[in-house]
């Protein structure tokens, strides 16, 4: 594809092809080589009207490590402030000729919309509720590191299922890789139409964290995701101490956890809320990969640079 907007796009040899060419960007990424002339001349415009540290960071990284010319806009930043509109905004940014947009916006579509507005090509840094899909292709690739290849491993994904487009990213890159994949959470942070998706994709589903953990079936990976406050208007529910006892990473969970499966891997795309949705002793645990997935989002949007402007498809902008 020309732009990256969602896991939907791609197929399981289109992942495969991202996550060797990061495996090979790795080099850069431990500074044994480092910077490669690959992207000279190609500008990338980070477009973020949401709040990140480890999306922005990490994709202008990516970008310099490959000699790519870097911009950082914010929505605060910029003319929106003034009242300009989004097409608006992209639109000038695009005739000043640069060769990728990476986009974080609080609307789901936002990223698909711009596609249709600019010539750049347009990488998809989380938009709304909807995807995260370089995050996906980050988890993807760090579990894949610890654990060995995904196909018919067991990765439980648990919480506010109804804000998370990492959730809906990886479900979708990890059914796509083989993975068995059971999501849990409480029924009011479960998404309407989970279930006919659930149908459609092969995932199950479950209201009950702990019958999964110390289940028949183990547990190869499990990811925690972050409660987001900020897109609950009315406040929650459960509550933050509900949601803890029946949901969250505590010591005691924990202990139970490794204890049936030693080999298991934690994962969270972060920021974390410590104490709620996962406690301090499991996100600083041997089984924890959080700071592995965040080294790796480097290294994978990298091979997203390199694909879509140095591959095959990188001559059409
Ligand atoms: N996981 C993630 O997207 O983190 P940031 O919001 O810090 O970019």
């Amino acid at each position: 594809p020309r732009h990256l907007l969602s896991i939907a796009d791609l197929d399981a040899d289109l992942i495969r092809t991202l996550l060797d060419t990061a495996t090979q960007m790795q080099d850069v990424q431990r500074r044994e080589v480092k910077k490669i002339p690959t992207l000279r001349g190609r500008t990338v415009i980070n477009l973020f009207f949401e709040d990140s540290t480890r999306t922005r960071s990490s994709f202008e990284i990516a970008g310099k490590w490959m000699s790519a010319d870097t911009i950082n806009i914010t929505g605060k930043g910029s003319s929106t402030s003034k009242g300009e509109s989004l097409r608006d905004t992209v639109m000038t940014i695009d005739a000043m000729g640069v060769d990728a947009l990476v986009m974080r916006h609080s609307a789901s579509g936002a990223a698909h919309q711009v596609a249709g507005w600019v010539d750049a090509h347009v990488i998809n840094a989380g938009d709304g509720t909807h995807e995260h899909p370089t995050q996906a292709l980050l988890d993807a690739y760090t579990m894949e590191q610890r654990i060995g290849g995904l196909a018919g491993k067991h990765v439980v994904i648990v919480g506010d299922l109804t804000h998370s487009r990492v959730f809906r990213s990886n479900v979708l890159s990890l059914r796509m890789l083989g993975a068995d994949v059971t999501v849990v959470a409480p029924v009011t942070l479960m998404p309407s139409g989970i279930r006919a998706w659930s149908e459609t994709d092969g995932f199950a589903l479950s209201n009950d964290l702990d019958p999964i953990l110390t289940g028949d079936r183990g547990v190869d990976a499990l990811m925690m995701l972050r409660v987001q406050k900020e897109r609950m208007s009315g406040g929650y529910f459960p509550t933050a101490r509900e949601y803890t006892v029946g949901y969250g990473l505590t010591r005691p969970r924990l202990q139970r956890l490794v204890a049936d499966h030693p080999d298991v891997v934690i994962c969270h795309p972060g920021p974390m809320n410590r104490g709620l949705e996962i406690s301090a002793d499991a996100a600083d645990a041997a089984q924890s990969l959080i700071l592995d997935q965040v080294a790796a989002g480097v290294a994978v949007r990298m091979s997203v640079l390199y694909h879509l402007l140095a591959g095959a498809e990188g001559g059409a902008a």
